[in-house]
């Protein structure tokens, strides 16, 4: 009888987000609020329907090179960090070999790893030390039989910065061992930097995955990108005539649009966050209950309930107070939770005073 490996056949996570959180105070999604598109200044003789660019079309790929002041032979445009993500795996791993994942870490990525059939490492962010990265952790788990590391910079769920110091060293391992780094940067951007950074400068071993969905609002566009040295770069392209094969014309020229109004569009969601970034953390400082790191930046905060049960906290939230937020089991963390700031700032201040209420009800 032929023996077949179990696969995961989609993310648990995003089916639990797409289909079931749906409260009033919907504090789950990681994003900033989508931009409509009447603020973006386009008008229907920008558009066309189909335009040549079999591997990528020119001016979005210049777009994205420009940006973030790489070649443009290195990069590749995908459907989303998510299609992204999947083509870099699929390229850089197949059966048997291992990959290094951060632990937490955004399901999907580790779906997607153990759907290419690789075996997952998970190598610990913890709590206590800000959820950094160790890279003599990850050099002690690095074996002949590991193709790749991964981890999410900011990191999903605690929005934790990895700096560049230790993004070096786990290069050097990647490199001992003949393997890559693979660096979600889908929430980077909310650093503001300008130019923004990105990994892809460090060294050849990164590959990088990013989009305009998160950090911008742009989540409907699906304006994903894959950064890597050129000759991944044309494997990546050559892999992507078995996915998506080319992508959605209009939704290329309208990003062509996003990158050149990217400075306003950035503004409206950097005010956003500071402003409610400002408030959770007024919050945090009411709460002994809680255990977190002050926020700094990004768009999640993944705080440990000191006592109880987050699944309780969740019931309570949802059936008292029409109030959501990710538990941490979806991470692998079962004592957090995550809260996103991507909201209206009403929105947050009533999510976070329902927070509040919900926690007393907990403690009775
Ligand atoms: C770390 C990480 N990567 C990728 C994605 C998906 O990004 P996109 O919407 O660009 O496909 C998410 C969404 O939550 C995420 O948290």
């Amino acid at each position: 009888m032929s023996q077949r490996i179990q696969r995961p056949m989609g993310s648990d996570y995003l089916q639990w987000a797409k289909t079931q959180t749906h409260a009033r105070f919907n504090l789950t999604y990681s994003g900033v609020p989508f931009l409509p598109l009447r603020e973006l200044p386009v008008s229907l003789d920008d558009l066309e329907l189909s335009g040549s660019g079999a591997y990528g079309w020119a001016p979005l790929q210049q777009a994205i090179a420009d940006r973030y002041r790489v070649p443009v032979e290195s990069v590749v445009a995908a459907a989303g960090t998510s299609m992204a993500n999947h083509l870099a795996m699929a390229a850089l791993l197949g059966p048997g070999d291992e990959v290094l994942m951060e632990h937490p870490t955004y399901e999907p990525l580790l779906a997607v790893a153990r759907y290419v059939g690789a075996t997952v490492v998970p190598f610990a962010r913890r709590a206590a030390d800000g959820f950094s990265v160790d890279p003599d952790e990850v050099a002690r788990l690095a074996s002949p039989r590991t193709r790749l590391i991964v981890l999410s910079n900011l990191h999903n769920p605690s929005g934790a910065l990895t700096d560049d110091d230790t993004l070096r060293a786990l290069a050097e391992i990647a490199e001992r061992v003949d393997a890559h780094v693979l660096v979600d940067e889908v929430y980077l951007d909310a650093l503001w930097e300008e130019p923004p950074r990105t990994s892809f400068h460090l060294g050849p071993r990164f590959v990088v995955t990013s989009s305009l969905t998160k950090v911008y609002g742009l989540n409907g566009l699906r304006c994903g990108w894959i950064l890597a040295e050129p000759g991944l770069a044309a494997r990546l392209w050559r892999l992507n005539e078995l996915f998506s094969n080319i992508n959605a014309h209009p939704a290329e020229r309208l990003s062509v649009i996003a990158f050149q109004h990217l400075p306003s569009i950035a503004a409206r969601a950097c005010a956003l966050l500071d402003a409610n970034g400002a408030a959770l953390n007024a919050f945090y400082r009411t709460r002994a209950d809680l255990e977190v790191m002050e926020h700094c930046h990004g768009t999640v905060s993944f705080p440990r309930l000191r006592e109880g049960s987050v699944d309780a906290l969740c019931g309570l939230l949802l059936e008292r107070y029409e109030t959501m937020v990710v538990p941490g089991a979806f991470f692998g963390m079962e004592d957090h939770f995550r809260i996103a700031l991507g909201v209206a700032p009403a929105v947050l201040a009533e999510g976070l005073n329902r927070l509040g209420a919900a926690l007393g009800d907990l403690a009775q």
